[in-house]
């Protein structure tokens, strides 16, 4: 048994320790694997029967040397009691707990034990660390490593596995998570979950967890995020508010069915197991084939949910949403205002309305193609990205052209994975379509998926996107839509592998994803899936920003935005102005700008007030977006328990802030009659507080004034948001 303690021990890397520990029997090592981030540690150990548990995930300790005590204060308690905690929990042998990992070897035995082989920490860079686990078997030739990423200043941890079957036959991966976590303390959890539907996305729920298991999860295929997106607050101890508190933000980066078990074992602690959704998608491995799960990912902040915002804000913008830290265009889109009814002469007409608008886009949404079917309603046409000769019969290069004789770029929409049964795509390809062959086919949409997991379709669905650049060099935007979710799920390519049809299907959209952005690396595209039915990091490492929901009616967004805003940062947001709600447009305007700023409007339809209005809000914004979309974002008013919600975003170097504070409650003297307090500025520091957005002909409802950031950060200002003033908006920027 003793034998491994003189095999495994390697060169220790940093943040590892040996340690020898007394046991009542006999004298054995344990290894540490501690992995840290600024504010937190992941500690992990080694038992004398090899097995990987977490002993620790938490605020880290001042000093290293005490990581090693850790697993001293955890009762031995019975036999059971020792598996609680595995990394990585298997399924089929000692550990009778929900698993993480559950498989029938190619022998048809149906037990898993996954021993501690070795592991080694690689520090990619100054804030990045790789720590790799390898698992084995004992018995079997089957590998699991685990890989945990550190993101040090932002305080991020990625984790996912890598499932290696070096058996002489197939091996049947039945669960195969990402992800094993624990957390012990004392502690009473608190999850803060989702739900919604079409234009009702983001409703939060916060429930006391009670011991057995909670799931979220998906079995949409597409539009996985239909009715639950995969991200989760978990709270520690009790929930916590903006500033205060322990709390975890975590989700995982995979594009369809996920699964996240959340469980309150009998030691009242937390397990957590995230993964793909295991449902239905049994996943076979043959000798030396590997699978390689999505990342889990999660921030820890001691100081409540605003600082684990700002956490993600930061990791999100660097390292996953393409362009992140980049710029982005402000938009005029037309669904809203034409649906399919358009010509070309109205496209041009609107292209006019984007430059007299004032900005850098304009976005042709549906119904621009399709001849045989053509594109005139959700029922016909898709999978034909041909033109629309009647509509649009000099094609689109006359509306990119006016575009650019506008000083305006242009942009399209595609929904490249789709079929509508009347398409001619659907006559030449029934092969490509999901659906079951002996039942009657059912729509969503009036539409079927394409099976991504052919790499015949693959290619069509890129040569979609590849053949618009090609044509069109001069295009600079794609709204990329997936409208339906998967049903009857069955892909003639997979034959005898269709429980694998949910993974292979998120694994083809991706290649295409990379394929295109090999080719296309920066060009703007934007993540929508009827509203917000695809928002994931997994997605977002290809995409610039993503449309949260169908639903523009100002007050729902404020709500949608605001939960949005926990864990994507304002660069990623599209909010646009449309004819949604019957609040004024300065209204809608000050919500759609707390994101990046979009218009789904006729101008025509607008008077000179409004139309002025839209124009100097639009100038506003471009001085003030890289603050919006690159600043540090504090939640100052919650809407969920204020008459108004009210936030803030400050630049890096605390010279420029902008506030957006917006009435939620129209009863009877209902707004903002204290001051707000700010947050994030330099206290020592002098700021002028103007508002701007003000409604020609209306007065300011709030004085210029000097303050020092002392006193707007004890004593606030009042932004007088009430009946008359819905919603203010002030610029805050230093005095020099
Ligand atoms: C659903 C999207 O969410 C809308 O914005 C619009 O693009 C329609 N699809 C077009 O069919």
């Amino acid at each position: 048994m003793y034998n491994f303690f003189k095999t495994r021990l390697r060169s220790s890397v940093l943040f590892i320790f040996l340690l020898g520990i007394t046991f009542s029997q006999s004298v054995v090592a344990q290894e540490i694997i501690a992995v840290k981030t600024k504010s937190n540690a992941l500690v992990l150990q080694v038992n004398e029967q090899k097995e990987v548990n977490t002993i620790y995930l938490g605020e880290k300790l001042k000093n290293d040397t005490e990581y090693s005590a850790i697993s001293q204060q955890f009762s031995q308690g019975n036999d059971y009691t020792t598996i609680y905690n595995s990394s990585y929990t298997p399924a089929g042998s000692k550990n009778l707990l929900e698993p993480a990992i559950n498989v029938t070897h190619s022998d048809g035995n149906t037990s898993l034990s996954l021993n501690y082989v070795s592991h080694k920490t690689t520090n990619i860079d100054n804030d990045i660390s790789l720590t790799e686990i390898v698992l084995k078997d004992p018995v079997y030739n089957f590998e699991v490593t685990l890989f945990i990423k550190a993101f040090f200043n932002e305080d991020v941890i990625e984790q996912w596995t890598q499932i290696v079957n070096k058996e002489k036959g197939d091996v049947v991966l039945h669960k195969y998570a990402s992800a094993n976590l624990y957390f012990t303390g004392n502690n009473d959890f608190w999850l803060n979950q989702y739900h919604g539907d079409w234009a009702k996305e983001m409703k939060p729920e916060e429930t006391h967890l009670t011991h057995g298991i909670k799931v979220l999860d998906s079995k949409l295929g597409t539009r996985a995020n239909l009715f639950q997106p995969s991200v989760f607050m978990i709270s520690l101890g009790k929930p916590a508010s903006e500033d205060e508190g322990k709390v975890i933000f975590a989700g995982l980066e995979w594009s369809g069915n996920f699964r996240t078990d959340l469980e309150v074992d009998p030691l009242n602690n937390l397990r957590i197991i995230s993964g793909i959704n295991n449902f239905s998608s049994d996943y076979t491995l043959a000798e030396n084939e590997s699978l390689t799960t999505p990342k889990f990912w999660y921030t820890l902040s001691n100081e409540g949910k605003g600082k684990a915002s700002r956490n993600l804000h930061d990791w999100g913008r660097k390292y996953k949403i393409l362009d992140g830290n980049g710029s982005r265009l402000t938009l005029l889109n037309n669904w809203e205002t034409t649906s399919f009814d358009f010509n070309e002469p109205k496209l041009k007409s609107l292209i006019g309305d984007a430059k007299e608008l004032g900005v850098d886009l304009f976005l042709l949404d549906d119904g621009w193609f399709g001849n045989s079917y053509p594109r005139n309603g959700d029922n016909a046409g898709l999978g034909d990205w041909q033109i629309n000769k009647k509509k649009l019969p000099n094609g689109i290069g006359t509306l990119i052209e006016t575009a650019v004789e506008n000083d305006v770029k242009f942009g399209i929409w595609i929904e490249p994975e789709m079929v509508n049964p009347d398409s001619d795509l659907y006559h030449e390809h029934p092969e490509w379509v999901i659906k079951q062959p002996e039942r009657p086919e059912h729509y969503f949409r009036n539409q079927l998926v394409l099976d991504l997991s052919n790499p015949k379709v693959q290619d069509f669905v890129y040569n979609v996107v590849d053949d618009l650049f090609t044509k069109n060099p001069d295009l600079s935007y794609i709204k990329w839509d997936c409208n339906a979710v998967i049903y009857n799920a069955y892909a003639k390519h997979l034959k005898n592998k269709q429980s694998q049809l949910s993974v292979d299907y998120v694994k083809g959209l991706y290649a295409v994803l990379k394929r295109i952005r090999n080719k296309y690396p920066t060009v703007p595209m934007m993540l929508c899936s009827g509203g917000g039915g695809r928002v994931d990091y997994g997605a977002l490492q290809y995409f610039t920003e993503f449309w949260p929901s169908d639903n523009t009616d100002p007050l729902e967004r404020i709500y949608m935005q605001w939960e949005y805003s926990y864990f994507y940062p304002s660069v990623s947001i599209s909010n646009h102005v449309t004819n949604w709600g019957k609040q004024p447009i300065k209204f809608k305007t000050d919500v759609a700008m707390m994101g990046k700023l979009g218009f789904d409007i006729v101008l025509d339809e607008l008077n000179n007030d409004e139309l002025k209005f839209c124009q100097e809000a639009i100038k506003s914004y471009n001085l003030l977006k890289n603050t919006i979309w690159q600043g540090t974002q504090f939640h100052l008013q919650d809407p969920w328990k204020n008459d108004a919600a009210s936030l803030i975003f400050v630049d890096e170097k605390q010279n420029e802030a902008v506030m957006f504070t917006y009435l939620v409650n129209n009863r009877y003297g209902a707004g903002t009659t204290n001051p707000i307090v700010l947050k994030g500025l330099d206290s020592s520091k002098t700021y002028k507080v103007e508002e701007i957005n003000i409604y020609p002909g209306t007065e300011a409802a709030v004085v210029t004034k000097e303050y020092s950031g002392d006193f707007l950060m004890k004593v606030g200002v009042n932004p007088n948001v009430n009946q008359y003033h819905t919603s203010i908006v002030l610029k805050i920027t230093t005095v020099k």
